[in-house]
């Protein structure tokens, strides 16, 4: 179909009048919106990718949320929440004296659980800076614990060879332009100046730095917060670096926060979750996921192309709650098992079953059962063969049958042999794909 130009006006929205206006522009030179990701060149597509290869591999991280709220015990927004008087709160760092080096406990159950990096919160909302700094004396350096906690982070995730994120609040809720900067263009340089002095001595007094991950820009825009000047910067002191796309800008990566959402083909995305309720501690939510949440949704995440960054919240001495240890001990015994589906996969088509989910690996999908049916297993749809199948944990051969369409994997044990899931890898000749509809159209119907 060919449309006249009318009709692309039309389209566009710019009706009949603009359609006779000789003097319009064709609608494919108009400008991009201001807020628009301008197209990124192939060499900053080729960089880009340069960067974000061991992310991409990684697939599993673990988010650590610590500060003066968790002396509080009641969440990382208890500050606003429960509107506490800055002055009140800012009391607690006397209270915040970590026993030394308590991330390398951390760093140790994110390697059990086969998380391969850490990204710590630096400074959240509250304002209270993790890092030693030139620009305030609220930081945990210049107050009780008289350390610089991210140093220790930083050696900690380091020591256990994993890769090395900082999480850094724009929003302020104890400087004292956090929020005048919205209205007060006095206010705003300064608060900007200080911002950004804060990004540059991370990006500077602490080695090689994995991830920068922003979040809530609240109350400027990519303007406001100099953004663009911010991620150059950050680039010029990092150039291996990659970034969220939380100071409104696009950044490297999409932030889907408490739920797995994959962004489209081609852009990256990591879906961030809590174990319980909270990210900060919270001594009384006992709204614990299960493991095979959390392995289901680490699956997920892999199967549509994006990583898993699960959170703990330590209490204010730095030790883990027991709950999350528990957890994560439990992830981690699963995935140790069955790590080659998870870490480096690929984008997976495959995804209809009643009890199972898929990743995959080049020409080898990996179906993960979560609810075992007892001794056969099958898959419906699939569009290749099949040319052999084993249980990941073990590697023991599983017999199966193939008909057009269905695969069908017998002479299993009742019960499950792993827990909370049990894979079965299946050797194909080409790509597996899964055609969701086969069943439906093909099965040859019998006579009424
Ligand atoms: C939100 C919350 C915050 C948490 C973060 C994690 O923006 O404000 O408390 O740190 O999400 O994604």
């Amino acid at each position: 179909m060919t449309l006249s130009r009318r009709d692309t006006l039309k389209r566009l929205g710019l009706g009949a009048a603009a359609a006779v206006s000789p003097v319009l522009a064709p609608p494919q030179s108009a400008p991009p919106p201001p807020s628009a990701a301008p197209t990124p060149s192939p060499a900053e597509t080729a960089d880009r990718a340069r960067r974000m290869k061991w992310w991409h591999e990684a697939k599993f991280g673990m988010f650590i949320h610590w500060g003066l709220y968790s002396v509080l015990g009641r969440h990382e927004w208890a500050m606003e929440n429960e509107a506490i008087p800055v002055a009140e709160y800012e009391v607690l760092a006397k209270r915040f004296n970590p026993k030394p080096n308590a991330a390398r406990d951390w760093a140790r159950l994110a390697k059990h659980a086969g998380q391969k990096y850490m990204v710590m919160t630096t400074k959240h909302h509250e304002g209270f800076c993790l890092f030693d700094t030139k620009t305030t004396s609220y930081c945990a350096a210049k107050r009780a614990a008289g350390r610089d906690l991210v140093r220790e982070y930083v050696e900690a995730a380091r020591g256990e060879g994993l890769r090395v994120g900082f999480y850094y609040s724009l929003m302020d809720w104890h400087h004292p332009d956090g929020a005048r900067c919205e209205k007060d263009e006095a206010a705003r340089r300064r608060f900007v100046d200080y911002i950004h002095t804060h990004v540059r001595e991370l990006m500077t007094n602490y080695g090689k730095v994995d991830v920068l991950w922003y979040d809530v820009a609240w109350p400027l825009d990519a303007e406001g917060w100099e953004s663009r000047r911010m991620n150059e910067m950050v680039f010029s002191l990092q150039p291996d670096i990659i970034v969220n796309n939380r100071n409104k800008l696009p950044g490297d990566f999409t932030t889907p926060e408490q739920r797995i959402e994959a962004a489209e083909e081609g852009r990256a995305w990591e879906a961030c979750m809590t174990m319980n309720g909270s990210w900060g501690y919270q001594a009384a939510d006992d709204d614990w996921k299960t493991p095979k949440t959390i392995v289901r949704n680490l699956i997920s995440c892999a199967r549509d192309g994006g990583n898993y960054l699960l959170n703990i919240g330590p209490r204010p001495d730095g030790s883990v709650p027991q709950e999350s240890v528990r957890i994560l001990e439990n992830v981690g015994a699963w995935t140790t098992k069955n790590a080659e589906a998870i870490h480096g996969s690929d984008r997976c088509q495959p995804r209809r079953s009643n009890y199972a989910s898929f990743t995959r690996k080049g020409n080898t999908l990996y179906m993960h059962v979560h609810f075992w049916p007892g001794d056969t297993v099958a898959l419906a749809g699939l569009l290749v063969p099949v040319k052999s199948a084993r249980l990941l944990a073990g590697g023991r051969p599983v017999p199966f049958m193939q008909e057009p369409l269905r695969v069908r994997f017998t002479g299993l044990p009742a019960q499950a042999p792993d827990q909370p899931a049990t894979t079965i890898a299946l050797e194909c000749e080409g790509e597996p794909r899964q055609d969701q509809l086969a069943v439906r159209r093909e099965k040859k119907r019998e006579q009424v």
